[in-house]
């Protein structure tokens, strides 16, 4: 049984800032799901989030930067990969709040000014790319050194830099979560006045962030749907440790009283391909897929792989015809334009 209380009253209670256009649009994918002969399909339009270009990360943000102006930032620093659409996010999300953006970005698949980069290029974040294509290195002293000298960087131009980390404790991977237990209550809200009651919200799982929400959000709210997620970087066993630690913590730290344990997650890492942010060929058929049947355009890194998994479960019968599955468009289309010569045929 559902709770009474349909908002999270442990987040309700914490400092939020407005960046984005909240519920996000759930469209129906009718021509998807009968191109596949397939379960019937929504999509949780999270791309069309409203801040640059949209994406999940605009709803961490929210909670994130709400932080880092408590503590008087004026500057934000954070690291991923060159093509990182959440440091696209965090740069847009900066400027909407009046702080300078600098990242030191690992060198990924692409460092031309394209797709994320044209965009940085535009906002006028300061981008460093490193020597360094070892996604690893975004833990510990390597990373932690360089964040040193930017901010000495930035306080010496009379700013007070917040450093955006990804990694549990750190509270910025705590309020990024928080972020994504709230989308659990908004989809099931969503559900509710829609009409529909569905078995699966499906994503791509990067850090695991989102699904590690997800998943708490829909343990405490009790919702019939279940969470699936398709990794793009990290092995199962990893992926599943990350979100059950990441649900633990926000659990925690929100007092929801709620255990996610990792044997009881479903997540698949057999779409990632040769690795994070190489296209695989299914992916880049699963964008022509979607934008054939729905006009939608997913990205060449996240949600065209967790869009080339669905299509697979769908022909393996993990998704039955008479699932409803709500595949949640986590953002990342820039990237796209970088991608270029992959995506073309
Ligand atoms: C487009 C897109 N989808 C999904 C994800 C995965 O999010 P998380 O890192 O919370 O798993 C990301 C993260 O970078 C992303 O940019």
């Amino acid at each position: 049984m559902r709770k009474e209380a349909t908002v999270i009253p442990a987040i309700e209670k914490l400092p939020r800032v407005s960046l984005g256009f909240y519920p996000t649009p759930i469209t129906n994918a009718a021509h998807l799901s009968s191109r596949l002969e397939g379960p019937t399909f929504f999509i949780k339009r999270e791309d069309l989030s409203g801040l640059a270009l949209g994406g999940n990360k605009c709803r961490k943000l929210e909670f994130i930067l709400a932080e880092a102006q408590r503590q008087g930032a004026t500057a934000v620093i954070s690291t991923a990969s060159s093509q990182s659409n959440f440091c696209l996010q965090l740069a847009a999300a900066g400027r909407k709040l009046g702080m300078k953006p600098a990242f030191a970005l690992i060198k990924g698949v692409h460092i031309e000014t394209q797709g994320n980069l044209l965009l940085h290029n535009i906002l006028g974040s300061d981008v460093e790319i490193l020597e360094v294509a070892d996604m690893s290195l975004l833990k510990g002293d390597f990373i932690q050194k360089k964040w040193d000298d930017m901010a000495a960087h930035l306080k010496a131009k009379g700013l007070r830099p917040f450093i955006m980390r990804h990694n549990i404790p750190d509270i910025s991977a705590i309020l990024g979560v928080v972020g994504w237990v709230n989308a659990a209550d908004e989809l099931d809200r969503q559900f509710t006045s829609l009409g529909i009651s569905p078995d699966y919200v499906v994503l791509a799982n990067g850090g695991g962030g989102t699904q590690a929400g997800l998943e708490l959000g829909s343990r405490y709210l009790r919702t019939k749907w279940k969470v699936v997620g398709f990794s793009v970087l990290n092995s199962r066993a990893a992926a599943v440790q990350a979100v059950a630690e990441q649900a633990n913590a926000v659990s925690d730290y929100l007092h929801l009283g709620v255990t996610v344990s990792a044997d009881e997650l479903e997540v698949y890492d057999d779409y990632i391909g040769k690795g994070y942010g190489i296209p695989t060929e299914a992916g880049i058929e699963a964008i022509r897929t979607l934008a054939q049947t729905e006009a939608i355009f997913i990205d060449p890194v996240y949600t065209s792989k967790a869009m080339s998994g669905v299509i697979d479960l769908v022909k393996r019968g993990r998704f039955k015809r008479t699932d409803t599955v709500v595949f949640v468009h986590t953002g990342g289309v820039a990237a796209t334009f970088a991608y270029n010569k992959e995506v073309a045929r």
